[in-house]
């Protein structure tokens, strides 16, 4: 995530072969994971993470895979940044495993730097760096420390101030290198499906837990900046959320509307709040007082978690619409008593999420693009100042590799072309939108799903390792040189 200075985007006149433009300097990236991409998952000193527990654990993960092989981009990694130099990428967003880092890390010491875990992301910041490709690290995209979760995990406070300590070593030893640093990767998913829903690692449902889990997850982020700026003040710093653009089914209904305030505030607010204002939203705490009393919120915890941003990273994949519980069928029940283990709404009173409908992608995800254009308005709006990434969007499809060697991927060249239009319209529209990365380079390990959904625009023959650019990488390439897309 180069610095660059916002320019408006530009329309070419319509029928323009040039198409749509974007600002010069937008930077054009691909995303991956460590879990997801890496494997040697007992190499060289790394220790196990959570999700290698859960994915050894009868039932959590499709088929019983797991991340021990992955794309094996571990070994693979010259290779993989020379396909990414071929299609043109500007920057590269992948994450640092915490648990190569400091294999010893208990609750209460961070243990010694394993030299050979971080020699990876050495070698793999100078490959990129000699290709031309600025590097953006995430310091936490789920893999935690097993060591870690057997001590209470993020529902813990330890946790969030071993991360800052750990956010330091990567400052120390990387961080005149990197483009950016990412504290955090969605950490709604991290608290609320990992310790409310539990249909992520470490697999708790515990829904009191969960709400720990989120406010040790914004101090963790606050002490990570912290440390960051103390050993590496010139690398900005951003977080990654996946924020909801929440409709209520029907805008007229005040019971609609009351749901879609109340997923706002568990998805968006807990986490923006006090991100930028330093403070939790009234709504949410009244909301979930049933659940917890919050106590776990110390004097002094959110001038931490305030920590002037560099840039704020927003995942978006699909719409979030809602409805109030209408007494019929499924509904979402979140109340606290271990009756709603399996919702990641914890506290969230009745409410339902109707059917998707329109075009869903392989995850049964619905496409609509206009909610990326709406939350990066937004953003725009209630951090005025903060530059935006879009760190992560994406779709994944029931691809096939055809006999011509090739994967026609059309439905994902049309999902990443309508959502890169979104991000133009929202730049049109004044936000300050400085790059975008496609989720994801490769396929890979999709968590619960294991290796059965594939978001990559490059094609991974589990078997072999052979790599195969789908027709979409080469769309991607086509629209990195050109800094914009083909006419509409
Ligand atoms: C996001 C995750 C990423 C990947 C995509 C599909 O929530 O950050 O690792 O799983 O979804």
């Amino acid at each position: 995530m180069t610095a660059v200075e916002a320019r408006p985007a530009q329309t070419e006149p319509a029928g323009s072969p040039a198409g749509l433009r974007f600002p010069p300097g937008f930077v054009w990236g691909a995303a991956t994971a460590a879990y997801q991409i890496e494997g040697a998952h007992d190499e060289d000193g790394r220790a196990p993470s959570i999700w290698d527990t859960f994915s050894r654990t009868p039932g959590k993960v499709f088929d019983g895979h797991t991340g021990d092989v992955a794309d094996d981009h571990y070994h693979r990694y010259v290779d993989d940044v020379a396909l990414m130099r071929r299609l043109g990428l500007g920057s590269y967003r992948f994450s640092v495993a915490w648990p190569r880092i400091t294999p010893g890390v208990t609750p209460d010491s961070l243990g010694p730097v394993n030299r050979a875990g971080l020699g990876f992301y050495d070698r793999l910041v100078d490959e990129l760096l000699a290709a031309g490709i600025t590097p953006a690290a995430t310091l936490y995209h789920w893999d935690l420390p097993q060591a870690l979760e057997d001590g209470g995990g993020w529902t813990d406070r330890r946790t969030a101030e071993r991360f800052g300590e750990y956010a330091a070593v990567v400052a120390q030893h990387l961080g005149d290198r990197l483009s950016t640093v990412i504290t955090l990767n969605e950490p709604w998913c991290s608290a609320y499906l990992g310790y409310a829903s539990g249909v992520h690692a470490p697999g708790r449902t515990e829904p009191a837990a969960a709400l720990a889990a989120v406010h040790h997850l914004n101090l963790a982020h606050g002490l990570a900046a912290l440390a960051v700026r103390e050993h590496a003040p010139d690398l900005p710093v951003a977080i990654t959320l996946n924020l909801a653009w929440v409709r209520p089914e029907d805008p007229d209904d005040p019971a609609d509307l009351d749901a879609a305030r109340r997923v706002d505030g568990l998805q968006n607010r807990v986490f923006l709040d006090p991100v930028l204002h330093g403070r939790y939203p009234a709504d949410v705490l009244a909301d979930t007082a049933h659940v917890t009393d919050w106590s776990f919120v110390r004097d002094g915890d959110l001038a931490v978690v305030h920590q002037p941003l560099d840039a704020l990273g927003l995942n978006y994949y699909s719409p979030t619409v809602v409805r109030a519980w209408d007494g019929v069928g499924v509904r979402v029940e979140a109340d606290g008593h271990g009756s709603s283990a399996s919702s990641p709404w914890v506290g969230s009173g009745d409410l339902e999420f109707p059917e998707p409908v329109g075009p869903l992608t392989a995850m049964g995800w619905p496409v609509d693009a206009d909610g990326l254009h709406q939350l990066l308005v937004r953003l725009h709006t209630e951090a005025p100042g903060v530059p935006l990434h879009v760190t992560e969007n994406g779709a994944a499809y029931p691809d096939v590799l055809t006999a011509d060697g090739a994967v026609h991927d059309d439905d994902r060249i049309g999902y990443v072309d309508g959502h890169l239009r979104a991000v133009h319209r929202a730049i049109t529209d004044g936000a300050d939108v400085r790059g975008y990365y496609l989720w994801s380079l490769l396929d890979n390990f999709e968590w619960g799903y294991g290796f059965s959904k594939r978001f990559g625009i490059v094609h991974v023959d589990y078997d072999t390792q052979t790599r195969t650019p789908k027709d979409s990488a080469l769309w991607y390439a086509e629209v990195i040189r050109r800094n914009g897309l083909p006419g509409a």
